[in-house]
Order: C-alpha cells, then sequence, then structure tokens
C-alpha cells in the first residue's frame, strides 16, 4: 500500500463533560487515507462530520483512539507543537473562503507562508507557483473585493496549497455556491489532486461535487457507514453517490 496521508484508528468523541449531558459525537471510526487520494466525507446534518475534520485537523480532541498525519500521531502532542504542525501539515478551505480584505490577493495566498517565518525572497517563488497552477497571476495585486467570487475560491485553494502542506481539509466549501462556481471549485481541487499531487478530504452535501472524489466515507449518528470507490466514469459514481443515500433513511435531510 502506498504511503498513508492519514490514519484514524478506533476515533471517538463524546462532547460534554462527566455528570453534564453527554453526547457521543464519533464511534470507533477508524479508516486511512493513501497520499495522493481525494476523498469525500458525506452524511446527514449532525452526523458527526465536522466534529470528524475538526478532530483530524487538531481543532479538537478525540476522547480516545489516535490521528496520525503524514506519520506523525497528533493525538497527544501539547498545544504549541499543535499549532506548528498545523500550519506546516495542513492546508484548510473554509465555505465562506475567509479571505482578509485589508490584503491583496498575493497577500492574501503568502500569508501561511509569512506566519511561518518564512523569509520574504523565498515567498514569492512559492506564491507565482501557485497562482501559476491556479490560474490566478493576473490578479495578485487586486483586494479580494474588487474579484469575483469564482477567483475568490481559486485564491482560497491557493492560500491552502502554498505551503505544500502533507493533506487539504475543506469543509462544506461549495455549500454557500451556484452550480456553476461550485463545478469550477470541484474541478481545481481535481487539478490540485491531479498535477499537484495534493491529498485532499472534502466534507460535501451535495452529491454532485462529492462525484468528483475518488472515494467517498459515509457516516450516519457517528459511525462509518459504508464506503464506495469511484471506478468508472463520474456520472455513474454520481448515480452510485444518491443510491446510498436513497438507502438511508431521510435522504431530504443529505
Ligand atoms: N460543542 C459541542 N457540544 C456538544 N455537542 C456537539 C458539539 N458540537 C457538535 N455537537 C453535536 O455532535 C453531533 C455532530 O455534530 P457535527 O457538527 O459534527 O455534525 P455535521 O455532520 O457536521 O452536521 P452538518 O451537516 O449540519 O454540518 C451533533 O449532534 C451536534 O449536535
Ligand atoms: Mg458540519
Amino acid at each position: 500500500m502506498a504511503q498513508s496521508v492519514l490514519q484514524v484508528n478506533h476515533l471517538n468523541k463524546v462532547y460534554g463533560k462527566r455528570k453534564e449531558t453527554q453526547y457521543h459525537a464519533l464511534k470507533n471510526i477508524s479508516f486511512a487515507m493513501k497520499q495522493g487520494e481525494f476523498v469525500g466525507i458525506m452524511g446527514a446534518s449532525g452526523a458527526g462530520k465536522t466534529t470528524l475534520l475538526n478532530v483530524i485537523s487538531t481543532l479538537d480532541q478525540a476522547s480516545s483512539g489516535s490521528v496520525k498525519i503524514a506519520g506523525t500521531d497528533i493525538t497527544n502532542m501539547k498545544q504549541n507543537q499543535l499549532a506548528d504542525f498545523r500550519s506546516q501539515q495542513l492546508g484548510f478551505i473554509f465555505q465562506d473562503f475567509n479571505l482578509l480584505e485589508n490584503l491583496t490577493v498575493y497577500e492574501n495566498i503568502a500569508l501561511p507562508l509569512s506566519l511561518q517565518g518564512v523569509a520574504v525572497k523565498n515567498i514569492k517563488p512559492s506564491v507565482l507557483k501557485v497562482a501559476k497552477n491556479l490560474g490566478i497571476e493576473e490578479i495578485l495585486p487586486k483586494y479580494p473585493v474588487t474579484i469575483s467570487g469564482g477567483q475568490k475560491q481559486r485564491v482560497a485553494a491557493a492560500r491552502a496549497l502554498v505551503h505544500e502542506p502533507a493533506l487539504i481539509l475543506a469543509d462544506e466549501p461549495t455549500g454557500a455556491l451556484d452550480s456553476k462556481n461550485a463545478k469550477s471549485l470541484m474541478e481545481t481541487f481535481v487539478h490540485m489532486n491531479e498535477n499537484l499531487g495534493t491529498s485532499i478530504m472534502l466534507v460535501t452535501h451535495d452529491p454532485l461535487s462529492a462525484s468528483y472524489c475518488q472515494r467517498i466515507l459515509f457516516i450516519q449518528d457517528g459511525q462509518l457507514y459504508k464506503e464506495i470507490h469511484r471506478t468508472h466514469k463520474r456520472n455513474e459514481f454520481h448515480q452510485a453517490i444518491l443510491d446510498v443515500l436513497s438507502e438511508i433513511n431521510k435522504p431530504n435531510e443529505w
């Protein structure tokens, strides 16, 4: 098996301290992701998708079990180690992109490197390279308010990629987009995955967005319900995803 970028072993997350009302949000979840894989996470509202992403992204702590990223076990790391690890090994893309309005596109993309204390002369080639890859070189001097929604997504993707993280984590990045921009963002992910070898984990409610992934993990009530792999054309995978969703009770909630 190719090297794993992510190994999740018997992961449990219980919200609430003893005596308070407890909620078992993740129940004994185990799976691995190969380096260069593009994996989707689907599940009804409240199934535990964001909780899973937060524990993997080191923003929240597991109750038991372990998470290994690029061979490093993050489960028992100290806070200051975690912050360094996160800034070096992980890239995040959020639903609302979180671009800083008073920084130019160039400065937004450079931010993860500036925060890591990378020397200015070493920042420029990295920013130019990723901007070229995503076709946004022309807008580098502009401010976020002056660019389109689709361009903002690509800037957010560039910022998540610039420090060449081991793993990109995206939570509902197409949630607020119309279908045209959602398609273009998914194509950007496929481009990053195929041409740059980026490993991507994407949480989505949208079966069409999910069909761009290579594999989908379905979560139900905090447990791994099923996984399916894409073997043929994307439209066939889309249908296979819809079939799993209809297998599960209330499909309208997905
Ligand atoms: N901080 C918290 N304290 C207690 N319970 C929580 C907390 N955060 C989430 N939960 C509960 O854990 C469960 C999983 O929540 P989570 O946010 O992971 O769901 P999700 O699959 O991302 O849902 P959505 O699709 O609506 O974003 C839910 O029942 C939620 O109410
Ligand atoms: Mg969520």
